[in-house]
């Protein structure tokens, strides 16, 4: 069997020393449809990956066990991403390994040291955990020379074992996603270039599972307007939609998220700051995912960067406060619609 195009295959027992980035994404809409026997909830949501990403570097590890080391991006600390065993990236690599013993091959996958340099927020509703595990998952598999082992359905379904954003990252750009997590069905990017967006990501983590046991103890949406704008959203896209067109739904798609609610409820301030954010940019402010990151959709990302400045510039003036202890991350990036033009 041959290797796809444009991967390395290594000897056996080797590791190819391989580097990927990890995309960010934004929730659009983020409508909850109904729950699974399981507690999972089911899910109506159209997102896509940023430019905004964290970058893997997989090499050998020259011992035993697999390694993670995280650091932060440029001169800044590493943020706290949990115990070191719970992390995604190492659970991916596991997952990897029995995925290749499974398909009964059982040549020697030596253990591997992950660099994970970190620029997405952590808990933050941009999906950074799901995606580093994609990442990695698909690192491993090549840095092993392996890749051709397991096909697309196999990949897809270690994936959904990792996480429910995690399946989404395997394709990336623009996408409808439901179920749990796990049906992704490409859309068409909107057309005229990438959309800009303003990121404020308040120095609170929220995990999702705390948002979603919100939601299922009642704090929640009445009716089902985020469903029906996430539909529409579909629609529209697949029938062509413009960039301008999708900014001038700006509104209703910053009320569609069902989480919204329960992030609130988690995170005191949450909606003052929304409120106080979506004053001083004049434009509708939204939640990604479970949040408490805040989003702002502009014609370019040159045009959220002018805003980016803005926001500091309130912050530091003390015009605007943000829940948490630490300064929030605030930053500007691009809806990129295929993710191969996220920058390495
Ligand atoms: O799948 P993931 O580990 O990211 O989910 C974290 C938690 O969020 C789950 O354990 C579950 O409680 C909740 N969740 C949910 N429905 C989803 C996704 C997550 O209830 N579709």
């Amino acid at each position: 069997m041959t290797a796809p195009r444009g991967r390395v295959t290594a000897p056996p027992g080797r590791v190819t020393p391989v580097v990927r980035v990890a995309p960010a994404k934004l929730n659009l809409t983020l409508a909850v449809v109904g729950r699974r026997p399981d507690g999972f909830h089911l899910l109506h949501s159209v997102m896509t990956t940023l430019d905004l990403a964290d970058r893997l570097a997989l090499g050998p590890a020259f011992g035993p066990a697999d390694l993670l080391h995280v650091v932060g991006a440029g001169s800044s600390p590493a943020p706290d991403v949990g115990p070191e065993r719970e992390n995604l990236v190492l659970r991916a690599i596991a997952a990897a390994r029995r995925a290749i013993r499974a398909a009964g091959d059982d040549r020697p996958l030596p253990a591997l040291a992950v660099r994970l340099e970190k620029r997405i927020p952590v808990a933050a509703g941009l999906g950074g955990g799901s995606s580093d595990a994609v990442a990695a998952l698909d690192g491993a598999l090549e840095a092993w020379g392996v890749a051709d082992l397991l096909d697309a359905g196999t990949r897809m379904a270690v994936a959904a074992s990792l996480g429910s954003d995690c399946p989404f990252f395997l394709g990336g750009g623009w996408a409808v996603v439901e179920g749990r997590g796990e049906h992704v069905v490409p859309v068409e990017p909107p057309r005229g270039g990438s959309l800009g967006v303003v990121l404020v990501t308040p120095a609170v983590a929220v995990p999702t599972r705390a948002a979603f046991e919100r939601y299922a103890a009642g704090t929640r949406p009445a009716g089902a307007a985020a469903l029906a704008s996430s539909t529409h959203l579909v629609t529209e896209l697949r029938a062509g939609l413009s960039t301008m067109r999708l900014l001038e739904r700006a509104g209703v798609l910053a009320l569609a998220n069902d989480l919204a609610p329960a992030a609130a409820d988690l995170v005191p301030d949450l909606t003052r700051a929304r409120r106080a954010l979506s004053r001083l940019l004049d434009r509708p402010v939204g939640q990604s995912g479970s949040g408490p990151t805040l989003w702002a959709l502009y014609a370019s990302k040159a045009d959220a960067a002018g805003d980016a400045a803005i926001i500091r510039a309130a912050l530091a003036d003390g015009l605007v406060r943000l829940p948490g202890e630490r300064p929030p991350f605030v930053a500007a990036a691009a809806l990129v619609g295929v993710p191969s033009s996220v920058p390495s």
